[in-house]
């Protein structure tokens, strides 16, 4: 008998060593979920005891023969003597049973050794018990809370976030995309409580046994993956909408915040409509949830079925919510909505691919914008943002490929980048432009349905897409969308070309080269080809409308590119300019010669004919090319002279965007007058035009206009120009003299923002207090979020020192959701940059025990830092920060890197441009 024993002990040893020797982070391929029954119950009787229990039954089916069940399982207790295994699929014998269990911490291992080994084509039914805390982090299923301001109680209510991996937090499962599978889910909880899932409830009755629980069980789901899975039990109110369709549409908030629900209530299921239309394919669940959670990671999920948001992404307040925040609202309802489709109804294979999720959501949540709202011409500003964004994000060698391995779990975060949301939006508006709508829609529409309800990865998306393009000719035969595309998706960056005009030949010779910033990395080293397609226009003709390519830059099959002339140009006298309403991410140097025409128009009564994104795009090229030293900061200073005309939002916010930059590092240096000046006559004539911050036609104005206005504002008020500051101090004299300032708010909403900044910086401590009672108060979450970083604009440096121990401290009134977006507005103002520098490094101890486990978080702390520091010796004392606090960041190194390298691209400016950019400005004084 004993030696029976020591055999079944070596044995199981031995299959504990198999399996702990697995030590690959991805899950082993032998096993595939089948279906899921989820049932749990939520406890939320008691504040300190706030807890779930569960028990999942997941149907498996044997792909290949195996002696162990490998799940994903974090932070959960499992009762192991309460497991069962069987087999499902046919008579032969049923039982079997589960040896020992193992756990692998490293990758969120469970691992159940088997009685018998599993054997491909039967199906095994697992049944696991689990339990844990419903705990504060921000993900798997956890708490939240908000204050009911008639008790004057905290109330708590449950919700989850999976995305990208946090289903394992809340129950055992096959934690990957490409294992979807059916859920029913049931739902245990006290009555006064609501149950919400990603699915139409099925039935309610009573618990069993807890007296005054009911069970709510769901209708099964369409096969889906684990991260969009969702369930909360709470106390809130639901705004129902009423839509032609057959959908039922709700929002739910907290019932104080019930009447700020009715504009996405409306938006919603415009835009699902629009979807349904657009892609040719029906919404395929019987009804929409969103959701306004108060403690939220991210802006939102795209949970099928059960959308969750921030408040400040859903709620809107015509009292308090700006235009800005409107439009953004809309935007991220339009993106989770197109969610629906791009990444919930097919989902992408593997986290290399999250693009396909969220470079598509963010294209079609602007088509969505643009259908419902056309006045806010969503597109357009949507396009230039996002190029914008790419062409600083990956202009720096430390950037990544649209489609990226991941080769550690930390990797998946830090793939939720610019790179996949911006650079992916912009290379499918690109595909969007070159096919035209016709090739587009079609490879669309086959590519969704051919891969409903499964997995897809970007070469299935290129079949489609080229199939349609032949069929309809959008696209020469001997071309496919993968050549081109692979050039766009597999390579980090992007590229300029450089057009030289032959101005007898009437030809330009254009080369392509990556782009980068930092400027000393050679030539030769600036390799990579693009497949850019060129669309280009003269001054003669000025078709900015045509963004369909009248050539390509191609590429050999060594990856090198091929020059290309191109031919039929004008004459001397005459501009060209490259890439339409930018169609495609790259950018343009021309010669001088062509530089000149350019300027010359633009500082002419004619400059509104080059078209508002082009001109957009010439000052972004050319403060670019000037900071990296292909161009003349005289010739970039030209170009932004004209915009003393300009009366449009996107050229201005390129400039802004750009000034920016500029702005943080010159603003520590003696020379620093000359750019106040500078800047100052620069934004006079358009603060002016807009007529200040004076609240006169604000209602009748254009929705870009009003953005524009705060964004001048803004500049205004920093740089002392005209009545901004004094305008600015008697708003807020005005509002602080209110007997009900919670009531009675005088301030115009859009300037809210530069009006309260202005009057704490000028302000006293008393003004301070005033205004951290009114956050406090505030119950819109958008007001609640301009307070918070206006509080930050504070010279005195007690007032800020003391404003980040608010911000870190667990127990503190700002939510961990908001602190680093309070962080970076200490960190960018001018006294509060060396004070959160200081902060960070002397804390990042706590500050990462703060955010545990969400490390992402520590990422946005970087950015408003290194954009200011730009000397060798404060780079070295970065660098040795981050190698002396490895362990705390070691979840975010490419913003580590990229903070490094953004601090080496100041250090070259500083030392090339700095005096050179100093006597370019007198100039222009
Ligand atoms: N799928 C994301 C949410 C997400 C982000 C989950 C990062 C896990 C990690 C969602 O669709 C999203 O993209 N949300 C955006 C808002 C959107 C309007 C760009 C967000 O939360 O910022
Ligand atoms: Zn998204």
């Amino acid at each position: 008998m004993e030696w029976l024993l020591l055999l079944c002990v070596a044995l199981s040893l031995s299959l504990a060593r198999a399996n702990s020797s697995y030590d690959y982070f991805r899950l082993p391929t032998a096993l595939r979920p089948q279906k899921y029954d989820l049932r749990i119950l939520t406890i939320m009787e008691n504040v300190e005891d706030l807890r779930f229990n569960g028990t999942v039954k997941i149907q498996i089916e044997a792909l290949q023969n195996t002696k162990n069940i490998t799940l994903h399982s974090k932070d959960l207790t499992i009762d192991e003597s309460q497991i069962t295994l069987r087999q499902i699929s046919d008579e032969g014998s049923p039982e079997n049973c589960i040896t020992s269990t193992e756990v692998n911490p490293t990758h969120d291992f469970y691992i159940l050794n088997t009685c018998q080994e599993l054997l491909p084509g039967h199906i095994y039914e697992l049944n696991l018990p689990f339990s844990a805390k419903l705990q504060e982090q921000l993900a798997g299923y956890y708490r939240s809370s908000y204050v009911d301001p008639v008790a004057n109680k905290t109330r708590w209510i449950s919700i989850t976030q999976f995305e990208p991996a946090s289903a394992r937090l809340a129950f055992p499962c096959f934690d990957e995309p490409g294992y979807k599978a059916p859920f029913v889910i049931t739902l245990g909880y006290h009555k006064k409580f609501t149950g919400l899932s990603n699915m139409p409830v099925k039935e309610t009755k009573p618990h069993e046994s807890l007296p005054d629980y009911v069970w709510t069980e769901f209708e099964e789901s369409l096969p889906m993956s684990t991260y969009l899975v969702a369930y909360t039990v709470n106390d809130f109110s639901f705004k129902p909408s009423t839509l032609p369709s057959g959908t039922l549409f709700r929002t739910w908030a907290r019932p104080n915040a019930i009447d700020q629900c009715d504009y996405a209530a409306e938006f919603g299921p415009k835009v699902l409509q629009y979807y349904e239309e657009l892609f040719g394919i029906k919404f395929p669940l019987p009804k929409v949830d969103q959701i306004a959670v108060p403690d939220f990671s991210s802006g939102a999920m795209e949970n099928w079925g059960l959308v969750t948001y921030t408040e400040g992404a859903l709620l809107y307040s015509a009292e308090y919510s700006s235009q800005g925040d409107k439009q953004d609202l809309a935007n991220t309802v339009a993106h989770e909505l197109a969610h629906q489709w791009f990444g919930n109804l097919v989902t992408m294979n593997w986290w290399t691919d999250i693009w396909l999720n969220e470079g598509f959501a963010t294209y079609v949540a602007s088509l969505g914008m643009e259908n419902v709202h056309p006045e806010w011409r969503s597109m357009q500003f949507q396009s230039v943002s996002n190029m914008l964004t790419i062409f600083q994000k990956d202009s720096l060698e430390s950037s990544h490929p649209i489609s990226r391995p991941i080769e550690v779990v930390s990797q998946i975060s830090e793939s939720f980048d610019e790179i996949s949301y911006e650079k992916g939006s912009s290379v499918v508006r690109m595909m969007h432009l070159f096919l035209g709508e016709e090739s587009f829609r079609t490879g669309l529409k086959s590519y969704l349905e051919k891969y409903a309800y499964k997995n897809a990865e970007q070469e299935n998306l290129w079949e489609s897409l080229t199939e349609a393009a032949h069929k309809t000719g959008a696209l020469p035969k001997d071309y496919t969308i993968k050549t081109i595309m692979d050039s766009w998706t597999l390579q980090t960056g992007y590229p300029v070309i450089n057009v030289t005009r032959d101005y007898t030949a009437r030809t330009a010779e254009l080369t392509q080269e990556r782009y980068l910033l930092n400027t000393n990395i050679s030539r030769e080293h600036r390799d990579g080809c693009w497949w850019v397609p060129l669309s280009y226009t003269t001054q003669e003709e000025k078709d900015f409308n045509n963004t369909s390519p009248k050539a390509w830059m191609e590429c050999n099959e060594t990856g090198d590119s091929l020059p290309r002339t191109i031919k039929d140009l004008p004459g001397p006298d005459q501009w060209v300019i490259f890439n339409n309403q930018l169609s495609a991410p790259y950018k343009v140097n021309y010669d001088a010669q062509n530089w000149k025409l350019l300027i010359e128009t633009l500082n002419s009564d004619e400059y509104q004919t080059i078209h508002v994104v082009n001109r957009a795009q010439l000052i972004d090229d050319v403060l670019y090319f000037a900071w990296t030293g292909e161009q003349q900061y005289d010739v970039a200073l030209q170009v932004i002279s004209y915009l003393h005309r300009e009366r449009e939002l996107l050229p201005w916010k390129a400039a802004f965007d750009n000034l920016r930059s500029i702005n943080v590092i010159f603003r520590q240096m003696p020379n620093f007058r000359s750019l106040k000046g500078y800047i100052k006559k620069l934004i006079t004539p358009i603060y002016e035009h807009l007529n200040g911050i004076n609240d006169t036609d604000l209602s009748i104005q254009h929705p870009d206009q009003i953005l524009l206005r705060s964004m001048v504002a803004n500049w205004a008020c920093t740089y002392q120009i005209s009545d901004c500051e004094s305008q600015s101090l008697s708003y807020f004299r005005k509002w602080r003299s209110d007997v009900n300032p919670d009531e009675n708010n005088p301030v115009p909403i859009s300037f809210r923002s530069v009006v309260y900044c202005t009057s704490i910086k000028r302000g006293s401590d008393e003004d301070w207090e005033f205004l951290w009672t009114r956050y406090q108060k505030a119950n819109v979450a958008n007001e609640k979020e301009t307070i918070m970083d206006s509080l930050a604009c504070s010279l005195e440096v007690w007032q800020l020192q003391r404003y980040l121990e608010i911000n870190f401290d667990p127990k503190g009134e700002i939510r961990k959701q908001d602190s680093a977006s309070v962080f970076q507005s200490i960190a960018s103002n001018k006294i509060g940059f060396l004070l959160a520098k200081k902060y960070l490094m002397d804390n990042v101890v706590s500050i990462s025990k703060f955010y545990h486990p969400q490390y992402e978080y520590m990422a946005e702390l970087l950015p408003p830092l290194s954009d200011q520091i730009f000397t060798r010796k404060d780079y070295h004392e970065f660098k040795t920060f981050i190698s002396k606090s490895k362990e705390q960041l070691k979840d975010i190194e490419q913003a580590t890197n990229q903070s490094l390298e953004i601090i080496l691209t100041n250090v070259q400016w500083k030392e090339r441009n700095y005096e050179k950019f100093t006597s370019a400005l007198q100039k222009f004084l």
